[in-house]
């Protein structure tokens, strides 16, 4: 149970300046560059030394590879990097005026990093979540500041996709969203506001589709290329739905339907029991090489 709400009152919203990232996954990455090319000085923490290492190499070579498209000018992308600093502990984000959680999908997790995070925030500084499915309200009572705390979620790959969508938990300030909408337009993205249900809009959406790209392979309906060339030529989708789960990550895909079917309480968000063997093998996808495409080879080729 979290404990029981104390009312408080906050100092006004300071402008945005150095901003916490917590996570160096491929959102947490994602978010960090978007972050620095945008001009904003950036602080990025994860548990595991060698995902910062990752994340600074991929943020590099991406915007080495801008650099020679004539996307992005060579001082520009020095600056960018320069903004970004790799922190090992919760204290570095005291200077912070915003920090966007982006850790693993998991709610206990993201619990005890909010826990471990608020006793060094400054009394005005803003606390955001990417999660894509976990209540808002839920997240935002197990931190001091409810009031300064809001859904702020990113799409994958982060620097390509223009939505961010907005979530209001029940006690989330005006003040609040309204920063947190000014924040996604100056990074040159595109905020839509969700209600503060499971998996919000998109993924309420889009993660019921991949679950029943599953189920039509776990029934012999079509093979994992056949369905997914379906999707992409008859529906004009970028990715086949498999592919986008591997993109996504299973692990991630199990978690927002368990999110929808323990939330809505709907048989219709049964997750395929198909996707929960791929979990259980480890086969979770393009981060592990391995899931509906095996990607150790030169080409993508079907596990199934
Ligand atoms: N990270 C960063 N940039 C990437 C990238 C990545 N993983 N993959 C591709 N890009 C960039 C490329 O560098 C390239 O940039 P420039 O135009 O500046 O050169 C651009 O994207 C296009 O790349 P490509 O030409 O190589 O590839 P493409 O045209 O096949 O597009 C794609 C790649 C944008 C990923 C496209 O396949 C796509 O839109 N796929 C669907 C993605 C999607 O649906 N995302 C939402 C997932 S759901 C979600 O995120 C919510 C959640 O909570 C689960």
């Amino acid at each position: 149970m979290p404990a029981p709400y104390q009312p408080r009152s906050y100092p006004p919203i300071p402008e945005f300046r150095t901003i916490g990232v917590i996570g160096a996954g491929q959102m947490g990455t994602g978010i960090a560059q978007v972050l620095a090319t945008s001009g904003f000085e950036v602080r990025i923490l994860d548990v595991d030394p060698r995902a910062i290492a990752r994340a600074l190499e991929e943020i590099e070579a991406r915007l080495v590879r801008q650099v020679a498209k004539g996307k992005l000018a060579e001082n520009e992308k020095r600056a960018a990097l320069a903004r970004i600093r790799p922190v090992s502990d919760y204290s570095a984000f005291a200077e912070c005026e915003l920090v966007i959680e982006a850790a693993t999908e998991n709610e206990e997790i993201k619990r005890s990093i909010f826990k471990s995070l608020v006793p060094h925030l400054r009394p005005d500084a803003v606390v955001a979540t990417n999660t894509s499915s976990i209540s808002i309200t839920r997240l935002a009572a197990t931190t001091d500041r409810p009031e300064r705390f809001i859904g702020m979620h990113f799409m994958n790959p982060v620097p390509v996709m223009k939505l961010v969508e907005l979530i209001r938990g029940i006690a989330t300030e005006e003040d609040t969203y309204q920063a947190a909408k000014a924040f996604v337009e100056k990074i040159g993205k595109v905020s839509v506001t969700a209600e503060d249900f499971p998996a919000f809009i998109v993924n309420r959406i889009l993660l019921p589709m991949i679950n029943e790209a599953c189920y039509t392979l776990y029934e012999g309906v079509g093979t994992v290329e056949s369905i997914d060339t379906a999707m992409k030529l008859g529906a004009n989708h970028p990715m086949g739905p498999l592919e986008l789960a591997d993109f996504i990550g299973l692990d991630t895909c199990l978690a927002i339907m368990q999110v929808l079917h323990d939330g809505l309480a709907d048989s219709k968000y049964r997750p395929c029991p198909l996707l929960v063997k791929y979990v259980e093998a480890g086969w979770i996808g393009r981060k592990v090489k391995r899931g509906f495409y095996d990607y150790r080879g030169e080409r993508p080729v079907p596990t199934r």
